[in-house]
């Protein structure tokens, strides 16, 4: 047998560390499949001294990433330092140098992968990102390869484990948000800057990169609309289930005649549907292909050695190919590079359609309901149901709630810009969009 290859590791953090121990355990098993051995020969470090999840013997350790990816014994890199700026120079220089790479930063792949890609096929190394979306779940790989011979339809996903714990935790224990991420960051569940993960971007991250090689189209972050979970409060957790709903954020996207859609945001899912019991730090991703029907996949979206998991099988799929011919490698985005749809439309926010649910806050007296649905009626809105909420003593406004048909959203803006204009409702209406789901 070949000698094993020699990998250098940039960054071993909670994700660096797990991906050191599961090679080390399961090395046999490891080099049963990849056909050669993998050696974690190099890492680099913020900081030499500092107590880490792997034992570093048998490596050598740096603070400069730069000298791991100079050295010419070194084939593969993996990049796990994270951001965007320091890391793609990194990632860029290691292409440049004929290394292949692995890398788990969504952001990086979504904001500057088609540069990469691109560089990487003129390079003819690969780049795999497979840890880049919902941790575990081999899903990159089940959309490129699985599906393939799929027109696929739409993707809908929980893909990001924080705020999916958050929300779990608010819905099951009460518990406050704040408690719950900080819980979060020390599992080492969120971004070095939590705000990626309650504001949804890491979300949108991934979901531009489920969309490109799920509709073969480019990587396009800026066309995603981004919501969190931040303005989420308990007691809409509460009015949706009395409805027969869970709040989840949800990461959408769907290709249709009219264009693509790109979508994270919390979300109304029935409570009998399986992702609406996907619960904690868990992920879950359906996918919808035109021969396949409705798939699923669930598995830990974030975490050491599940995050781990995903880096050491492209670690595996980089060793099998390193002998295959570039052009008859696998396509980093799923479909061939000149045959990727340039020209896609992607709508804006105000053209897609979905369900709603409302919570309106109005005077209780008679009229004020009939106000509300003579609006929603005047601007096509059909309500599915409808509940009025008890003031708590001593307030005199009531929580009106309402669950809406499907509408476009620019109808939705207008009928809540009218609501929000009558004499006896105040504040800003609540909407938070419901998807029915299989
Ligand atoms: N912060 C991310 C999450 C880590 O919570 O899902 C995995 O990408």
């Amino acid at each position: 047998m070949l000698d094993p290859v020699k990998v250098g590791v940039l960054g071993l953090g909670t994700v660096g560390g797990g991906v050191v121990n599961v090679l080390r355990r399961n090395a046999q098993e490891i080099t049963r499949r990849a056909g050669r051995g993998i050696q974690v020969t190099h890492a680099s470090v913020r900081e030499l001294s500092k107590k880490r999840l792997c034992s570093t013997n048998g490596m050598i350790l740096t603070e400069h990433p730069m000298d791991i990816v100079n050295r010419d014994d070194i084939e593969v890199v993996v990049e796990l330092i994270g951001g965007t700026s320091r890391a793609f120079d990194l990632v860029m220089k290691a292409i440049s140098s004929g290394k292949h790479v692995v890398t788990a930063n969504k952001a990086l792949i979504a904001l500057h992968g088609n540069q990469i890609f691109a560089e990487a096929q003129k390079a003819g190394v690969n780049v795999a990102f497979e840890a880049a979306v919902a941790g575990g779940i081999p899903i990159i790989k089940a959309i490129r390869e699985g599906l393939s011979g799929n027109k696929i339809n739409w993707v809908a996903g929980i893909i990001n484990g924080t705020t999916n714990f958050i929300l779990s935790e608010m819905r099951e224990k009460g518990r406050a948000f704040g408690e719950v991420l900080k819980e979060a960051q020390a599992l080492g569940y969120a971004e070095a800057d939590p705000t990626f993960d309650v504001e949804g971007i890491d979300a949108a991250h991934k979901l531009t990169i489920l969309s490109a090689i799920a509709f073969g189209i480019p990587l396009n972050f800026n066309a995603v609309y981004t919501e969190g979970i931040t303005k989420i409060e308990r007691m809409d957790v509460e009015y949706a289930e009395q409805f027969g709903y869970r709040i989840k954020h949800l990461g959408f996207a769907r290709m249709s005649e009219q264009g693509v859609e790109m979508r994270v945001h919390p979300t109304l899912i029935p409570h009998g549907r399986l992702i609406a019991n996907v619960n904690g730090v868990m992920n879950a991703v359906l996918v919808n292909g035109d021969a396949v029907g409705s798939t699923l996949y669930y598995g830990a979206g974030a975490g050491s050695e599940p995050t781990a998991s995903a880096v050491v099988s492209d670690l595996v799929d980089v060793v099998r190919t390193l002998t295959v011919d570039p052009e008859n490698r696998v396509p980093h985005l799923a479909f061939q590079p000149d045959a990727i749809s340039r020209n896609v439309r992607f709508l804006d926010i105000s053209e897609v359609e979905t369900a709603y649910y409302l919570r309106i806050r109005a005077d209780d007296r008679p009229g004020v309901l009939a106000d509300i649905a003579r609006i929603l009626s005047e601007t096509g809105i059909s309500i599915e149901a409808v509940s009025q909420k008890e003031p708590p003593e001593g307030v005199k406004q009531a929580n009106i709630v309402l669950l809406t048909h499907r509408v476009k959203e620019k109808h939705m803006n207008e009928a809540i810009r009218r609501i929000e204009a009558l004499p006896q409702t105040s504040g800003q209406v609540k909407r938070i969009r419901a998807e029915m789901l299989p």
